[in-house]
């Protein structure tokens, strides 16, 4: 799972002396990945890239709050999708940002690998961006997939790395073949590799089998629909997310 993947894989790119720029909306798993690590953790405001770069700007003049010395790693920790907010994540400012400061980019896709892009590719397909410009792509298999587990994709170095040091590599069983090759199924049919239309494409977000009753259903809960009533739809306004947060009771004087 996803969980296990954020929390068990972290404290292994990451350790005592780096530093961490994360998005304040981030998943319990990156959170308690992350604390795992010992990295000291900046948290900059919801998808604000502006607040991000100030914060890390500080954090790398200044060095490590107590020697003061240069941190041994910098890194920013964003999600593709928020699943609470729906939220994308402004991947092409924090690539910017990322490379203006060099540092190391870790996005989480739980929400967005096989639900967004045209390929399905997740938010680094819907921007269009360079895949080797984000350093760990990290994603689950229990979501887009309907399987279980999750994965790290980058450098072959990086790669190496996990499979000598990550506990869930060294501690854990792998996974099983069945899983594997549901996965490696439903991966085809996003892609549309199988001759199907099931992981159909609308309007630039790759819809999976697994999102298609949630987009449906938000389909017919339009914004002025929901507005006659007293309830209130967030998410994002390309209404490519299939993450929803539906209020009831709004304010309607807000
Ligand atoms: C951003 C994010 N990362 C990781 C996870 C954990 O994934 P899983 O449910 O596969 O353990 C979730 C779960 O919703 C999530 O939203």
């Amino acid at each position: 799972m996803g969980f296990a993947t954020n929390v068990l894989n972290l404290p292994s790119i990451l350790g005592p002396g780096c530093l961490v720029l994360s998005d304040e909306f981030n998943h319990a798993s990156l959170i308690l990945g992350l604390r795992l690590s010992g990295a000291t953790v900046k948290v900059f405001q919801h998808n604000n890239a502006a607040d991000l770069e100030k914060k890390l700007r500080e954090a790398l003049i200044h060095g490590h709050p107590r020697t003061r010395r240069p941190w041994k790693k910098a890194m920013i920790v964003v999600e593709g999708i928020y699943s609470m907010e729906g939220s994308i994540c402004d991947l092409p400012n924090f690539i910017r940002i990322k490379k203006k400061y060099k540092t190391y980019l870790y996005v989480d896709e739980a929400h967005s690998i096989g639900a967004l892009g045209p390929r399905g590719g997740g938010v680094v397909d819907y921007y269009g961006a360079d895949p080797k410009d984000v350093d760990i792509h990290m994603g689950t298999f229990t979501k887009s997939f309907g399987a279980a587990g999750g994965y790290i994709a980058g450098s072959k170095e990086l790669v190496n790395h996990l499979r000598v040091n990550s506990h869930a590599q060294s501690y854990a069983v792998s996974m099983s073949p069945p899983v594997a090759q549901q996965i490696i199924t439903s991966m085809s049919i996003i892609m549309g590799k199988d001759g199907s239309n099931e992981g159909w494409c609308v309007g630039g977000a790759c819809v999976s089998l697994a999102s298609v009753c949630l987009m449906s259903w938000e389909f017919h809960l339009t914004h002025s629909s929901l507005n006659s009533t007293r309830m209130c739809l967030y998410t994002h306004e390309h209404r490519h997310t299939c993450c929803t947060a539906l209020f009831c009771g709004k304010n309607e004087t807000s």
